[in-house]
């Protein structure tokens, strides 16, 4: 007994800045995004709150799982930063939607939703809970600096949800890091002490772009194969993949050795850039709501980022 996805939901900020616009105020250009990333647009916040995106996207997973908020035994999140340091943004939803389920934050960068799906999983199978709100939120542009043409091209804001319940739907999981506290670091904020000592780094997102890079393609790669054969199947048996929205050109090197049918790999990068923890649940909720996947059919979560994390997740797909 594990779990299975009973519902699903998303919701994106209103405001969509293109790479053009970019290049308004940056020494960028389309032709240079598009090429090295894939991305064309993404969704950044103005009025709302991240807390606002994410009690959406869980009413809309709530709904979609004909579900009500006192039947959540557990709420977690997936961010690396919540509008408050505390609460925490699991807590901030819990508030909204009514219910006192118990309800924290994890911080495993681009992955968290992985490590969330790993963490209810432990809960359900040991008996302490049936109904799992995974959420997730992220403010990316909040953490860039909008001077580095590097960095803040790449990413985009905006939040999801899923309803877990007890059931058959998980046939595998496979967390893992390769720790790493440069390669993408965001520093905290050391506050105004008179006994700190520690000079406060830049706050803004820095990243060793290239490092990633090869991280990424290894880790993805290897991740598939465990994962695959953790469930007794292999790459080709796979319907859907739902690769970790950082870069097409990154998905495609890890996936190539593989030989999957290119129809098969699921993107959104296009319109909403790297939304860290958030790219996959969107990716989630948006194919399903197209009606892409029929129940029975098997698809693949991986993802990898800042720790550096990496993981994947098999689920097979409960709903009509
Ligand atoms: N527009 C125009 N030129 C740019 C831009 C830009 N937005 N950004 C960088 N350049 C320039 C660089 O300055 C460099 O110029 P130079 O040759 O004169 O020094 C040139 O373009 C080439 O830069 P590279 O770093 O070699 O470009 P590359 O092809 O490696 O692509 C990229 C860079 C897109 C960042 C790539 O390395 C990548 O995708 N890495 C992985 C990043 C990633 O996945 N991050 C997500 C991590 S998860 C998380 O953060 C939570």
């Amino acid at each position: 007994m594990s779990f299975y996805v009973a519902g699903t939901g998303s919701a994106l900020p209103e405001k969509v800045v293109s790479n053009d616009d970019l290049a308004q105020f940056l020494d960028t250009s389309d032709e240079w995004i598009v090429s090295r990333t894939g991305i064309r647009r993404r969704h950044v916040l103005t009025h709302e709150s991240l807390t606002d995106l994410a009690v959406a996207s869980a009413k809309i997973a709530l709904e979609d799982a004909g579900a009500e908020a006192s039947e959540i035994d557990l709420i977690l999140c997936a961010t690396m930063r919540a509008d408050t340091v505390t609460p925490s943004l699991a807590c901030a939803v819990g508030e909204a939607i009514g219910t006192s389920a118990p309800a924290f934050d994890i911080n495993a960068a681009c992955v968290g939703v992985l490590y969330c799906m790993e963490i209810a999983d432990s809960f359900i199978v040991s008996g302490r809970a049936k109904t799992v709100l995974v959420i997730s939120g992220e403010a990316m542009s909040k953490l860039v600096d909008w001077t580095d043409r590097s960095t803040c091209v790449l990413f985009g804001d905006g939040a999801g949800a899923m309803l877990l319940r007890a059931g058959e739907g998980r046939l595998a999981g496979e967390l893992s890091t390769r720790p790493d506290t440069h390669a993408i670091r965001m520093p905290n904020i050391e506050g105004n002490s008179p006994y700190n000592r520690i000079e406060q780094e830049k706050l803004a997102l820095q990243m060793d772009g290239g490092e990633v890079y090869k991280f990424a393609v290894n880790a993805m790669g290897r991740n598939i194969e465990e994962v695959c054969s953790m469930a007794g199947l292999t790459p080709a048996d796979i319907d859907w993949y739902l690769p970790h929205q950082a870069n097409v050109r990154i998905i495609d090197a890890s996936l190539k050795k593989f030989k999957i049918d290119k129809s098969k790999v699921l993107l959104n990068i296009a319109e909403c850039g790297n939304m860290s923890a958030t790219s996959v649940m969107v990716l989630l909720d948006e194919y399903a709501k197209k009606g892409t996947f029929h129940c029975g059919d098997k698809l693949l979560l991986v993802a990898f980022g800042g720790g550096l994390t990496s993981g994947a997740v098999i689920i097979e797909w409960k709903k009509n």
